[in-house]
């Protein structure tokens, strides 16, 4: 199978697993990115069974709703039984780097209120070390400088995502050579430099459920 034929496989797997899981009139969260955007397509047909959605970025909502699949805002919902999104990188313990495509902080919103994060992900994702995929880190404009000393000062080296801008209206830089063998303290130390809004490592809160499209099929693993 080549590559989007194994991210519409969990795509499709995700949306049979949303139908199974999740009651129904319940609001989905749905994540971003080319895997992400498999599973709005695969959910489309069962849109009558969901009360909506709530999107982790502009570019999902406006998928979800050229489906005709309602939209809501994260602060009108209290329940998030599935969220389902893709990752950049994925562990063994399901930790993951996300934000390659830069909606990292509204996935993390996302995914903070979630009951169950299952994610999807074709087989080029599972890593056993992360950090060959650079780490993406979402600044507030104003502190980008300062950031890059600090991110430096751990040992990475940070690079401007140049011309892009999050839906947020911040900037990303993307940090290369970290090997990440303590993903959760990694995670928190970077929050806490001042002028970061957070980073793509998703270990305090990683997935629950991996679905993983292989040369076999799509293998099922729970955290
Ligand atoms: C978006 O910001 C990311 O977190 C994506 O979930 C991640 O980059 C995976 O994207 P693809 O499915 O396109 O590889």
């Amino acid at each position: 199978m080549t590559q989007d034929e194994l991210k519409q496989a969990v795509g499709q797997a995700a949306a049979d697993y949303v139908a199974q899981h999740a009651p129904a009139g319940s609001i989905i969260g749905v994540g971003t990115g080319s895997t992400a955007n498999c599973f709005i397509d695969a959910l489309a047909p069962l849109k009558d069974r969901f009360r909506g959605a709530v999107a982790s970025s502009e570019a999902t909502r406006k998928r979800l709703e050229g489906h005709g699949i309602p939209v809501l805002d994260l602060n009108d919902v209290e329940d998030i039984p599935i969220y389902v999104d893709g990752a950049d990188e994925i562990d063994g313990g399901l930790n993951m780097i996300k934000g390659g495509g830069g909606a990292l902080t509204r996935e993390k919103i996302v995914a903070a209120v979630a009951r169950t994060f299952v994610c999807i992900c074709d087989a080029s994702k599972r890593v056993e070390v992360m950090g060959r995929f650079p780490l993406p880190v979402e600044v507030i404009p104003m502190a980008r400088a300062h950031v890059a000393r600090e991110l430096a000062k751990l040992g990475g080296t940070p690079v401007l995502r140049e011309g892009f801008v999050t839906d947020n209206g911040n900037v990303i830089l993307d940090v290369r050579g970290l090997a990440i063998t303590d993903p959760k303290g990694l995670e928190a130390r970077i929050n806490q430099i001042t002028g970061v809004v957070t980073n793509g490592l998703f270990a305090v809160r990683p997935a629950d459920v991996l679905m993983l499209g292989g040369a076999d099929g799509v293998s099922t693993i729970a955290g």
